[in-house]
């Protein structure tokens, strides 16, 4: 729907203004008129209506310049410079020419009432609209461009300081293993060191056990192989993967990664993934896709993973649509790609997270849960390694559906 604001303090145009508009459909979209016969009524319309396409807007109310102290306020006091204005005016302004109004106030057009035939007024505001179109089109563009080159100088950061820290974790996780080898009862070596050195190995053990010394050492281990994990994502961000593509049969990929995603443990126990029905929609006669197996593997394991997630939160918070959590997984050919969706009936996403998912390190779990590299990842395995597109639709409260294009 275009939602476009009338404003003129003469009911008449208003009503006429209306009966012209009403039930048009301009580039396939209806229209929604908000009208008003005041400057103050005008800008609450416009303060509580961000998403305003078009103002259709007379001069000459309150007084004589109560129009132009209007569009004032829309572009320097909202800073809305995107909504298109058209200046429909009987008397002319300060006795100047519609060229000179032009040139001095940020508008699209200005009509005069008098010679302002259905046709033309249409034209002007069809016009208007694609304009408006195109603004949005280009901000969109702009903003995921930005959004593209975040992630990228991210993404370089966080596989340099992969490097950096893989060497010394490496260090420290073997020495943990070194430790717990060097005190297991089960080596000979060990009594025989421990007998040089006086004493009993029984003993040593049983002190640091008593101590928790084993216990200790369990959660560096654990907690070190966490980093390692984080790390190892963080790695994929820099390597072109060296492993060769090879045709791969999408339907079986899919399949497989569903069956693996049942036996994930925490997948199983905490996000109850056998409850959560698997809807398969694929096409027959899919070609098979030149891709790296084990990277497409991983990412639509992120992504069950995460709509796993999403369901639990969701019935949680007992939002679910229709109280039955579902998975549906698509697969289509399309000219020369192949479109895969995973589409969930969870959480959704706000809009701040919906931009912001695919950055990494971007998360919205509980400290410790989740890294925000599972999308981010994900996102690099498919445009930078595959030459693919990936890209995500969400509604709070609805789902969530991801789209991934690949190349034949
Ligand atoms: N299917 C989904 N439904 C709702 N929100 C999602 C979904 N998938 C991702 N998100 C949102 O995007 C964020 C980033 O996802 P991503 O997979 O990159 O990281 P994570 O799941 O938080 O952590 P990790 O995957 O590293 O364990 C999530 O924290 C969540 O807010
Ligand atoms: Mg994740």
């Amino acid at each position: 729907m275009w939602k476009i604001l009338v404003v003129d303090d003469d009911p008449s145009v208003l009503e006429l203004t209306e009966i012209m508009l009403k039930n048009l459909k301009l580039l396939d979209q209806g229209i929604e008129i908000l009208s008003t016969d005041t400057t103050e009524a005008a800008k609450q319309a416009m303060k509580d209506n961000t998403d305003i396409a078009l103002i259709i807007l007379d001069i000459v109310m309150e007084t004589t310049e109560s129009g132009f102290e209007f569009i004032d306020y829309v572009r320097n006091t909202l800073e809305n410079n995107t909504a298109r204005i058209i200046v429909r005016t009987g008397e002319s302004f300060k006795g100047w020419s519609p060229s000179k109004v032009a040139k001095h106030y940020g508008i699209h057009d200005y009509l005069e009432k008098m010679d302002l035939t259905k046709e033309r007024f249409v034209t002007v505001i069809t016009c208007a609209l694609r304009y408006y179109q195109h603004i949005l089109e280009r901000m969109r563009f702009e903003e995921m461009m930005v959004q593209t080159e975040k992630m990228k100088s991210v993404a370089g950061l966080a596989a340099g300081v992969a490097h950096e820290i893989n060497n010394p974790l490496n260090i420290t996780l073997q020495s943990i293993q070194n430790i717990l080898q060097r005190t297991s009862a089960e080596m000979p070596r060990n009594q025989e060191v421990a007998h040089e050195c006086h004493a009993e190995l029984d003993q040593i053990c049983a002190y640091l056990e008593k101590q928790k010394v084993f216990t200790l050492l369990g959660y560096a281990k654990e907690a070190t192989q966490r980093t390692a994990s984080i790390v190892a994502n963080m790695l994929q961000f820099s390597q072109h993967s060296d492993a060769e593509k090879e045709p791969v049969d999408l339907v079986e990929l899919v399949n497989r990664a569903i069956e693996l995603a049942g036996m994930d443990y925490n997948l199983k126990k905490q996000y109850h993934f056998c409850d959560i029905q698997i809807i398969r929609e694929f096409d027959d006669n899919v070609p098979q896709v030149r891709c790296i197996l084990t990277e497409i593997q991983q990412v639509l394991l992120n992504l069950l993973n995460n709509a796993a997630q999403a369901m639990y939160s969701a019935t949680d918070a007992n939002s679910l649509q229709n109280n039955t959590p579902q998975i549906i997984l698509r697969i289509q050919q399309e000219d020369e790609r192949v479109r895969l969706e995973v589409e969930d009936n969870g959480e959704g996403m706000d809009e701040i997270t919906c931009k912001r998912a695919f950055e990494p390190f971007f998360t919205t779990k509980q400290k410790g849960s989740g890294t925000g590299l599972g999308l981010s990842v994900s996102y690099f395995i498919i445009t930078a390694n595959h030459q693919g597109a990936m890209t995500l639709e969400s509604t709070p409260g609805q789902g969530t559906k991801f789209i991934i294009h690949l190349p034949l």
